[in-house]
């Protein structure tokens, strides 16, 4: 059975591509083919290129709010590499329907909030302010409405006495490491089921 190949999108440090990376070996149905980010000093890319990933770049900035024409570059290196899967993974930039329907169906991500908690920005601030007992993360089928879409995953933890944002965010963070490639294992393998972790 040959493998099926991972295209994984970046714009930061990448901790969720590394763990990506990091679990697609031996049995494992998949195979890291890309790491392509939007911002060429994104830290992800160096760690992608020690791991043997081949490594793009896709700058959104001159293409000044012109989605369709970034995305229309941006698509290039994950076709050229023959990606059968998407893995948004800290990626920042909001996709139209244009690129995600070209991968419906084969199109993750991960978001920092209990979905359909708190879609966009800010969720640990966010599940503080309403003083929420739990959070966590969420992995989902990429469809053209933000943060939507089939839930394919979730870890959840609890919120402690004295959380800040920055607490919380690294307490979630902890278990997007551990969701997403339990996540990416099953549905490598063609199994849609959700993962839900404690
Ligand atoms: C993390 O906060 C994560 O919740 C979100 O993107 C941020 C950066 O992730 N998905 P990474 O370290 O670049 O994977």
């Amino acid at each position: 059975m040959s493998h099926k190949k991972v295209a994984i999108l970046i714009s930061g440090g990448g901790s969720n591509m590394v763990a990506l990376v990091d679990s697609m070996t031996g049995d494992h149905p998949a195979r890291p083919c890309l790491v392509l980010s939007n911002d060429a000093t994104a830290g992800g890319l160096q760690r992608a290129a020690e791991r043997g990933i081949a490594t793009a770049v896709v700058d959104h900035r001159p293409f000044k709010g012109d989605r369709a024409a970034f995305e229309e570059e941006l698509v290039k290196p994950i076709l050229d590499a023959g990606a059968d899967i998407v893995c948004l993974a800290g990626f920042m930039r909001v996709l139209t329907d244009g690129f995600v329907s070209r991968f419906t169906g084969r199109m993750l991500n991960i978001h920092p909030s209990l979905l359909p908690l708190y879609k966009g920005l800010h969720t640990h601030a966010r599940a503080l302010e309403a003083g929420d007992a739990e959070h966590g993360c969420t992995v989902h089928e990429v469809t053209a409405r933000l943060d939507d879409g089939p839930i394919l995953g979730q870890a959840r933890v609890p919120v402690l006495p004295g959380d800040t944002p920055d607490t919380l965010a690294a307490r979630v963070l902890e278990q997007e490491h551990r969701l997403y490639p339990a996540v990416l294992r099953r549905f490598a393998a063609g199994d849609r089921s959700p993962v839900l972790l404690g």
